[in-house]
């Protein structure tokens, strides 16, 4: 089992990053393959927007830009079995690094037929700070599952005062997803 979880957390401390590496634990526990993409680190272009709406994208299912390392950084999701996307919660919102890379590969993946499309994938927004917000940031992650046919396996947040048994959730969810779990499976617990 191949994890690409797709970060666009632009610290390499904190709360966010205590998060991520809890997933990274629970899906290496489960035997899994894990890659952290670091989207602060690779600069990418956002979407240019091209001719009168669309571009290559359209037709190709490609960014003509996408030798800016969006091509290659795409194609690590597509080459996973299940995805994370984590990001801290800014103004109620994903951050502006993940944000510019979803709006991309949702034009090229758009649709049941894309490559995306049946993947499973477990969705992390930590509001950290006062809390508010937790809940749009993952309607707005949860339009972009929508449209590129994710499936949605768990949704998980920190808040500062929540961090240690959130910590635990986001290890356990990971290793889940790692172990095969389906979303819809019934989890029997034995008292
Ligand atoms: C530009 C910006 C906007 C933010 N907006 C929110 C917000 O809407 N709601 C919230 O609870 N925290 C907000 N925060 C706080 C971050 O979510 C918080 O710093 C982060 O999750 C804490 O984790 P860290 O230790 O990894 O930075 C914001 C922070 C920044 C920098």
């Amino acid at each position: 089992m191949r994890i690409a979880i797709l970060s666009g957390n632009p610290k390499t401390d904190g709360l966010n990053q205590t998060m991520i590496q809890a997933v990274i634990a629970g899906a290496a526990a489960a035997g899994a393959e894990v890659e952290e993409i670091r989207l602060q680190e690779l600069k990418l272009l956002r979407c240019q927007v091209c001719g009168d709406g669309w571009g290559t994208c359209l037709q190709d299912r490609r960014c003509q830009f996408g030798a800016d390392g969006f091509t290659d950084t795409a194609e690590c999701l597509l080459q996973a079995d299940a995805l994370v996307l984590a990001t801290p919660v800014y103004w109620g919102e994903m951050s502006e690094t993940l944000k510019c890379f979803l709006d991309r590969l949702r034009r090229c993946q758009r649709g049941q037929d894309g490559a995306l499309a049946g993947k499973q994938v477990l969705l992390l927004a930590n509001p950290g700070g006062g809390g508010g917000g937790q809940i749009s940031c993952l309607q707005e992650m949860e339009r972009f599952c929508q449209h590129v046919g994710l499936i949605i396996f768990d949704t998980i947040g920190a808040r500062r005062w929540t961090l240690d048994y959130q910590r635990q959730a986001a290890f356990a969810a990971a290793r889940a997803l790692a172990s095969g779990r389906q979303n819809g499976d019934t989890v029997i617990i034995e008292e």
